[in-house]
């Protein structure tokens, strides 16, 4: 499992530096906040979202006066609305999904393919950063415990895919970063 990062974020916006820098931050699966307390001093506007109740309110005490937004619930539908209320370029990192000390999910175990539909419909020059590159294509995670995610239909091609050629202009692995970073065109 990776981590978002200042040297991570450096090395996305060096990869591109044709596009603008996205004032959002939204991040999928917040977990110990670690990624999001490391990013958001970098951004105007960060949320993050987590579906596991404790974690959330761990969260929420940790993140207290940093300005923020965090989102309790399913990833899967929280991203579709903040897609359409976010009026300007965002990264989104998107890191939702089972997990051994949390092993709680939203209706679909793997948020993934939801979370990316609700970004590839908008019009905006979004960054989306996948994470956890060691697992695509894996049926198996974390010490040999069955995954319930999909991480076997994920793959470099698969995401590019997805996104298609309309809105895909660019991708790389990250692999320091243990991610897939793609750059959408904008409308
Ligand atoms: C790998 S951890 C996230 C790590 C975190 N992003 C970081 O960088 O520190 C995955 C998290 O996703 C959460 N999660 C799983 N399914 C989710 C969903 N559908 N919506 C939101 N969060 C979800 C889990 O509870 C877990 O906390």
């Amino acid at each position: 499992m990776g981590y978002a990062s200042k040297t991570l974020l450096e090395d996305l916006l060096e990869e591109r530096p044709d596009y603008p820098k996205p004032g959002v931050f939204v991040e999928t699966g917040t977990y110990k906040a670690q990624s999001i307390l490391a990013m958001t001093k970098f951004f105007e506007e960060a949320h993050t979202i987590e579906i596991e109740k404790g974690l959330f309110d761990k969260a929420v005490k940790k993140c207290a006066g940093t300005g923020i937004h965090l989102h309790h619930g399913d990833s899967a539908e929280i991203v579709p609305r903040l897609a359409k209320q976010l009026g300007r370029p965002a990264i989104w990192y998107l890191d939702a999904h089972w997990f051994p000390d949390s092993q709680v999910h939203g209706e679909k175990p793997f948020p993934l393919w939801d979370e990316l539909k609700a970004i590839v419909d908008r019009e905006q020059q979004d960054i989306i950063i996948v994470d956890d590159l060691h697992a695509f294509g894996r049926r198996c995670l974390h010490n040999g415990k069955e995954d319930l995610g999909s991480w076997w239909e994920v793959s470099v091609k698969s995401l590019e895919e997805f996104v298609g050629p309309d809105r895909l202009e660019h991708c790389f692995k990250h692999v320091a970063g243990d991610c897939v970073i793609l750059y959408l065109k904008g409308a």
